[in-house]
């Protein structure tokens, strides 16, 4: 296992980060113990909850397994989307942010979140007292950094812009979505990651099981793609399945497992410190590691990206190499 920097904070953090969102869910207890358990051995030091995974069973697990680990865990999880069922036990308020974080810290068994992420955008909230709230937590010592997850740019932007001019804690790394076949970032996400030195931690990065190529095999198949309506909506336009159709052919022209060369893929990208995986059983955690083993150079990314469409550019107006290309 190699160990990368997380953006500027000076922590080192495994090359690959272990999801548990499966964790209470499609993992029972002890298949989520198994997997912490293999992945810890594995030399996996980063772990990524969330306080909403499963009504918080996600993070009881966690927190009844780390108890003799944590010291050696970057341990994450997230605010935002309901979880108590009050009307506002959601959200980016600060009372949700602090009252929302006490309950996590309770259900993970521990002082502290090395990583604190904003999980969405509130509309309703003043991202300034949003931003007040997590530095008052970090000032409690409760949590150590603040990142953000599906924040647009400028969403990210503004968040950073509020803390820098109120002297708060600011934002130390983005999580966001980003595979083969959702690669909106690479227009305005990691292009802002690498000027501000953020960490970019990206999660569905076998979208969430499609580039797998098991749907193409057998449409009735167990998975998330079947049992969770949000993802099926999420990856079913024919173009997806055609970009997969055709990654799994390559993968299998390399001898790779496509699970394995999805991730590697995503880790190729220069800006992208490490990507999350996630499993619902330790035959899937092996074969997705082995990812480990796959080092793409550019030649070998660019084949693999090609298989897939480019986003649209951030602006309709040529970027300025082009424009000196031309001669103005
Ligand atoms: N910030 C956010 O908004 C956000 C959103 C989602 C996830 N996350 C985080 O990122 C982590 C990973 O995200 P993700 O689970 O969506 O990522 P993913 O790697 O794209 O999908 C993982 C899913 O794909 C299937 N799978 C994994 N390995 C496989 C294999 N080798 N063969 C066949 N199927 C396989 C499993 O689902 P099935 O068995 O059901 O097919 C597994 O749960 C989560 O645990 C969570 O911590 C964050």
């Amino acid at each position: 296992m190699q160990y990368v920097p997380l953006g500027n904070t000076g922590l080192k953090v495994s090359e690959i980060c272990l999801g548990t969102m499966t964790f209470g869910n499609e993992a029972d207890e002890q298949m989520s113990r198994a997997i912490m358990g293999k992945a810890f051995d594995l030399g996996i030091n980063f772990f990524d909850a969330a306080h909403n995974y499963n009504k918080g069973a996600t993070e009881e697990i966690v927190g009844r397994w780390i108890g003799p680990h944590r010291d050696e865990i970057i341990l994450t999880s997230k605010i935002f989307f309901p979880a108590g069922g009050g009307r506002n036990d959601q959200g980016l308020s600060r009372r949700n942010i602090i009252q929302s974080t006490e309950k996590t810290l309770k259900r993970l068994q521990t002082d502290y979140l090395d990583i604190l992420y904003l999980h969405h955008w509130d509309e309703s909230a003043d991202i300034e007292q949003t931003m007040r709230a997590v530095n008052t937590l970090i000032e409690q010592g409760k949590v150590h950094y603040c990142a953000v997850s599906n924040f647009a740019a400028w969403q990210t932007i503004k968040a950073i812009s509020v803390a820098e001019a109120h002297n708060l804690a600011s934002i130390v790394a983005t999580q966001p979505m980003y595979s083969l076949l959702k690669r909106q970032v690479e227009v305005e996400i990691l292009p802002l990651a690498a000027e501000e030195g953020l960490a970019v931690v990206p999660y569905n990065a076998i979208a969430a099981g499609m580039l797998t190529g098991k749907y193409l095999k057998d449409q009735e198949i167990v998975g998330r793609l079947n049992e969770v309506e949000m993802y099926r909506q999420r990856y079913e336009k024919q173009q997806y399945t055609e970009v997969t159709r055709r990654f799994v052919v390559h993968a299998q022209e390399k001898g790779y497992s496509p699970a394995a060369l999805a991730v590697a893929w995503v880790k190729s990208h220069p800006v992208v410190t490490c990507p999350i995986i996630g499993a619902r059983n330790l035959e899937q955690l092996q074969d997705t590691l082995g990812c480990l083993d796959i080092e793409l150079d550019t030649a070998a990314r660019k084949e693999i990206t090609e298989l897939s469409f480019d986003p649209p550019t951030a602006t309709d107006r040529e970027p300025m190499a082009a424009m000196l290309a031309r001669g103005w």
